[in-house]
């Protein structure tokens, strides 16, 4: 089976490198010279677990291929994915450009049937604006060549892409044609051989789908933030209630953690553009309002206990170390990451900083250069000086630190835990002022 995906990005390259796996020919495109360049070396852009190996492995099987030109291997496809970027606009809703910059090239260049699937994650009544942007192409050009559109919204999560792209709880696919479904059926089964579970619906359920289950993860973390914040005024403990409330069945144990807000790619620009899709349908969705509001109070969090530990005394001049910089562990990705809100906050205050993160290093430093900010070696070294800790990722190398070492190194002992993974017992035993999320 013959297959382009159109966006080699963490969900194009994952997806491309994972069907080739299962031995399909995959070519994935993107309009990154860059990018393809490093790809034809041998480079990865970005980092996540295994991905490095899979990519060379399908490679050098001559399965996987990369291009810019989108136009010169369409024809030689069945399947075309579309997995281009879909960041908000100004006003909240996706911005589609790309997603239909990439129908209008298929339109262009189509010579033959085949499947175009969104997998980007995009409002409902995308995948008709696909169709018809295709359509009025070949128009343009009189010709008449059946096609189809599907809409496969992605469910992986960055840091563990690949297992849940190679054995997925589900996957979503939405149709509108029999034709669709028998191939993308061949396509998905290799994935699901003792469990096949492709839900096949309709193409707006299947847009929405992703948006619903975004929403739903990100509503259970600003629930908890919210839980946590009550459970410090009333003297409880949000650890104790996670597992009071996750061991009923109803509820479930995943994704109850409080910490210092949700960022990452997905969760803010999905929450916010299911909102805009509601209001432009004159319907308002206060949950997720809401759920919005406590996720911006909480990525200031820190911040605002740091502010309480020091009272009166002012953050300017004081040196603040910074634990993790990514959105969340085994990625490189800093989107809407707490980290990018604490080091404005900081920066302000007049604060400087020393950061460390096991990947997200050189992504900071593209970002923000290196005014106000030192990039360190280590963990160790981060805290080197520092009046204050603060733990913004939880790192697996994080969580075990030598605290005889934290401590001699810091010229105050202050540590505020953004993800609950110390032990404030231990910490106070150790001299350290701990603080932490609704502990
Ligand atoms: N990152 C995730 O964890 C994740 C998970 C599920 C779904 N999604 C969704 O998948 C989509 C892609 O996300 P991502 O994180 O992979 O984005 P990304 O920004 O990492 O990659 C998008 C890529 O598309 C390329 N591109 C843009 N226009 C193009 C065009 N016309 N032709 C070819 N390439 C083009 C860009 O150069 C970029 O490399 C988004 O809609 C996102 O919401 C992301």
């Amino acid at each position: 089976m013959n297959i382009a995906i159109v966006g080699t990005g963490y969900v194009g390259l994952v997806s491309g490198a994972c069907f080739a796996d299962t031995g399909a020919c995959v070519t994935c495109v993107d309009v990154d010279e860059k990018k393809i360049q490093h790809l034809l070396r041998g480079d990865i852009p970005i980092y996540e677990p295994g991905l490095d190996e899979l990519v060379k492995k399908n490679v050098k099987a001559g399965r996987l291929k990369f291009t810019t030109d989108l136009a010169s291997i369409l024809n030689d496809q069945q399947i075309v994915f579309s997995a281009v970027g879909t960041p908000p606009d100004e006003d909240g809703s996706a911005d589609l450009q790309y997603v239909l910059q990439v129908a209008r090239t298929i339109g262009e260049n189509l010579n033959r049937y085949m499947v175009v699937v969104t997998k980007s994650t995009v409002p409902v009544g995308t995948a008709r604006k696909v169709r018809a942007t295709i359509q009025e192409e070949l128009n343009k050009r009189r010709v008449d060549i059946q096609f189809d559109v599907a809409s496969n919204p992605e469910f992986l999560k960055e840091g563990n892409a690949i297992k849940d792209f190679m054995s997925p709880d589900r996957v979503v696919v939405g149709v509108e044609s029999s034709r669709a479904q028998e191939i993308l059926t061949r396509l998905y089964k290799p994935f699901l051989v003792n469990n096949f579970r492709v839900i096949f619906m309709d193409i707006p359920s299947a847009e929405m789908t992703k948006y619903a289950a975004n929403s739903m993860l990100a509503t259970r973390i600003s629930f908890m933030n919210d839980i946590a914040n009550l459970c410090e005024k009333v003297g409880a403990d949000v650890n104790m209630v996670r597992q009071g409330i996750g061991s009923d069945t109803r509820i479930g144990r995943k994704f109850l953690y409080a910490g210092c807000g949700y960022g990452g790619s997905c969760f803010p620009k999905d929450v916010k553009a299911i909102i805009k899709t509601a209001d432009d349908n004159g319907y308002s969705m206060e949950v997720l309002k809401a759920v919005e509001r406590v996720n911006a109070r909480q990525k200031g969090i820190l911040f605002t206990k740091l502010k309480q530990v020091y009272g009166d005394e002012s953050l300017t001049g004081k040196t603040i170390a910074l634990w993790g910089l990514s959105f969340k562990p085994e990625t490189d990705d800093m989107r809407e990451s707490t980290a990018l809100v604490m080091i404005d906050l900081l920066l302000k205050a007049g604060s400087t900083i020393r950061a460390y993160d096991p990947a997200a290093m050189v992504e900071c430093k593209r970002r923000l250069g290196d005014d106000g900010i030192i990039y360190c070696k280590d963990m160790y070294d981060a805290v080197l000086g520092a009046d204050a800790l603060l733990l913004l990722t939880e790192w697996k190398e994080f969580r075990l630190p030598s605290w005889e070492v934290v401590g001699k190194a810091m010229k105050r002992k202050v540590i505020i835990d953004g993800r609950n993974i110390f032990d404030p017992q231990e910490l106070e035993a150790a001299g350290f002022i701990y603080h932490c999320i609704g502990r």
